[in-house]
């Protein structure tokens, strides 16, 4: 499975010889379909340029926490929220040492601090530097702060020395670095999940339709396949990439995806609601064009089933979790929804805001069920998506 694709993955550089090798992992991340953006500190620069991690990563590089340009452009603390997960390679034991006392006196742990997302560290530096206890207790803090360390390797060192302390090669980092991902929370869970929009036609060439673009549903679909689901998609018309790894199943209309969804309903154990429905379908479809004739044109439309209670009204249903799509009174309304359409779960979005909701690549939401309510503030959709999951992961377990 691509894990890495897509996932946004700052590279930080600390200064040590391993340096040289941040440029092929850089390379091999992008290749995984990372999306990269590095970070190097002042030592880094004295063993690799950044010109030459700015043409590997495909991204300028940043390295001052005090650069107007840098901040004009991203600010530290939306690269700190950009982040899927840090990787630190190399780490350095001065770096590490750093880390652990909590400070940020440069851009990269200033980063460290801000972000809520995964740090991995892969340290780098001599084998004498490594066995000492004042870096194994660093170590120590890291493995009780959950900082997962990969490495070091042992061998042949720049300096000469043989020992621990090299850091991994980095198409192992690359491999080490997607298992982060796989959580495994929802092993032996079969999930179905609906996404996009759907289109009611209204003559050969025409339709109602929405601007969902898919891309909520589908980073909910990987999340829970890499969550170790058996996922299946049914998605209305959008322009993304098929994911792999689950089965994927196109519909165009309310109607179609209605009957994909009950003929996949009985294996499921979770149910995701997140395809825009079109509530409405033409009572009639016009055989042919419809001519400009007169100023005025009435459609009469008639409502189409309404997907997720149907399958919260089955007597064998799976869990299931809608979504409320609101302009205004957003949790009054989701929790209306909840109730009447018999929901377990109900994920409140706003809509109408050009940041987040449809066809963006950031979304907000407010989760609420039973008594409970959580929210999660704006994010991009695959890191809302990890964090949704997770919930309903635990919510499943309960
Ligand atoms: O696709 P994106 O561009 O990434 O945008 C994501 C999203 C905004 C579309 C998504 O996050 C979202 O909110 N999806 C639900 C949109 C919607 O139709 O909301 P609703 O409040 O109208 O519907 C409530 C729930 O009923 C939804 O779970 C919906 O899937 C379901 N429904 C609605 C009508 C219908 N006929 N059948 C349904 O199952």
């Amino acid at each position: 499975m691509q894990r890495l694709k897509n996932k946004h993955v700052i590279l930080g550089v600390t200064g040590g010889i391993a340096a040289y090798k941040s440029a092929d992992l850089a390379r091999r991340l992008r290749k995984a379909g990372a999306q990269v953006r590095v970070v190097m500190t002042a030592k880094a620069k004295e063993f690799i340029t950044p010109l030459t991690m700015q043409a590997v990563s495909g991204n300028p590089v940043h390295d001052d926490l005090f650069d107007l340009k840098a901040e004009a452009a991203m600010g530290h603390i939306e690269l700190a929220r950009w982040a899927d997960v840090i990787l630190v390679a190399p780490a350095t034991a001065g770096f590490i040492a750093r880390l652990v006392n909590g400070e940020a006196g440069d851009l990269l742990t200033t980063l460290c601090l801000a972000t809520t997302a995964p740090l991995v560290l892969a340290p780098a530096m001599n084998q004498a530097m490594w066995k000492n206890t004042l870096t194994q207790d660093n170590v120590q803090a890291l493995h009780a702060k959950k900082i997962a360390v990969l490495g070091p390797g042992e061998g042949d060192q720049a300096c000469g020395d043989v020992g621990p302390g090299r850091m991994l090669e980095p198409q192992e980092l690359v491999d080490r670095l997607s298992e982060i991902f796989a959580t495994g929370r929802l092993t032996g869970q079969r999930v179905l999940i609906t996404a996009g929009p759907t289109r009611e036609a209204i003559d050969p060439v025409r339709y109602i339709s929405n601007a969902s673009s898919g891309k909520m549903g589908y980073a909910l679909a990987m999340a829970a396949a890499e969550a170790g689901a058996d996922v299946v998609l049914i998605s209305g018309p959008v322009d993304l990439e098929k994911p792999t790894h689950m089965k994927c199943i196109d519909v165009v209309s309310a109607e179609e995806m209605h009957a994909a969804v009950m003929k996949e309903v009985d294996a499921c154990d979770v149910f995701l609601s997140v395809a825009a429905v079109a509530d409405y379908r033409c009572k009639t479809v016009a055989t042919q064009k419809i001519a400009k004739k007169e100023a005025e044109l009435t459609l009469m439309l008639e409502r189409n089933p309404d997907i997720v209670a149907s399958v919260a009204a089955l007597s064998k249903k799976p869990f299931v979790v809608g979504f409320a799509a609101e302009t205004e009174n957003l949790i009054a309304h989701a929790k209306a929804k909840l109730k009447n359409k018999k929901l377990d779960m109900v994920i409140a979005n706003q809509v109408g805001q050009k940041e987040v909701g449809f066809d963006s690549d950031d979304n907000a939401a407010t989760v609420i069920w039973q008594t409970q309510e959580k929210i999660y503030p704006r994010m991009s959709k695959q890191k809302l998506a990890r964090e949704l999951i997770a919930l309903i992961a635990d919510q499943i377990k309960k």
